[in-house]
């Protein structure tokens, strides 16, 4: 079910994105999910993407949009299958005529201490979170260049600021979304492309609950949190849309962190 601050804030969403296409990855559920709801009511026709297993999530996600009177198509699509990618952005490209904006949202945590991290645990993690950003990322460009205009956007964490202890694998890769989307953005803007990154905090989601684990640390984290919340799904929305649409014209290169005030640099 969409969260509460989705509801609000899709409620209110600036039609800044009539026209556009979106591509949303692991967007079945969590933040991905109201990623697309967001850039649906923000004008956008979404295309939500996740693995094979979440086809009926996604086609709840989509019929949500539907619904509240957007536009909705889903497509399974692993990140690390650089082969299955150019298929989906080909097929895509021919139905909507273009991605105009590409969320870079799949990701997948597994907590554990460094010294016992597995080395099938560690490649698992580089592959979905940064060298799934790399593929998706690559596959689209062509045809954004090709029409001089495009936004990516890529969900990393402050973990990858800050590095988080028993998420050290995780924040590895993120603190590599985080470079790719600096140096995609120099080697992307003479095109037109933007590409920028957030970074959210703890947002309640199936992976921000199990990674906090116990009420004790819901609440140590959310008294550490200047808004004194943790966040919700949709509170990654308004900022997203902001660095889908042209509000963020001259925006590019940059990690903004939404994380309710834990974190500041
Ligand atoms: N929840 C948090 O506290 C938090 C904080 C910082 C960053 N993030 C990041 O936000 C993003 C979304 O996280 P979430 O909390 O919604 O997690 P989630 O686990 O609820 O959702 C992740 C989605 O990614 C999909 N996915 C996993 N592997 C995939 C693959 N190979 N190809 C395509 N899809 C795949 C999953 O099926 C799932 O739908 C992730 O990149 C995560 O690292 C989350």
């Amino acid at each position: 079910m969409p969260d509460t601050a989705t509801n609000q804030i899709t409620a209110t969403m600036p039609q800044v994105l009539i026209g556009k296409t979106a591509l949303v990855t692991g967007a079945s559920r969590g933040i991905g999910a109201a990623l697309a709801e967001g850039l649906a009511a923000a004008g956008a026709r979404v295309v939500i993407c996740d693995l094979p297993a979440q086809a009926a999530d996604m086609d709840a996600v989509a019929a949500r949009i539907v619904a509240a009177g957007g536009t909705a198509d889903t497509r399974a699509l692993n990140v690390t299958d650089s082969a299955a990618l150019a298929e989906a952005v080909a097929a895509i490209t021919e139905a909507t005529g273009g991605i105009d904006i590409l969320v870079n949202n799949a990701g997948i945590l597994k907590p554990s201490r460094l010294e016992d991290l597995s080395e099938a645990d560690w490649d698992a993690h580089m592959d979905v979170n940064a060298k799934g950003v790399l593929l998706m990322t690559n596959a689209v460009i062509p045809q954004m260049r090709a029409r001089g205009a495009g936004r990516i956007i890529n969900i990393a964490s402050i973990a990858g600021r800050q590095g988080v202890p028993t998420q050290g694998h995780y924040a590895a890769t993120k603190a590599t979304a985080i470079t790719l989307t600096r140096v995609y953005a120099q080697e992307l803007g003479p095109d037109g492309i933007t590409v920028n990154a957030i970074c959210p905090g703890i947002i309640l989601t199936e992976m921000g609950r199990n990674n906090l684990g116990s009420q004790e640390n819901i609440d140590h984290w959310t008294n550490v949190a200047a808004l004194r919340r943790l966040g919700a799904p949709g509170d990654v929305t308004g900022p997203t849309v902001f660095f889908a649409s042209d509000l963020s014209a001259f925006v590019t290169g940059q990690a903004l962190n939404v994380d309710g005030g834990i974190y500041f640099h």
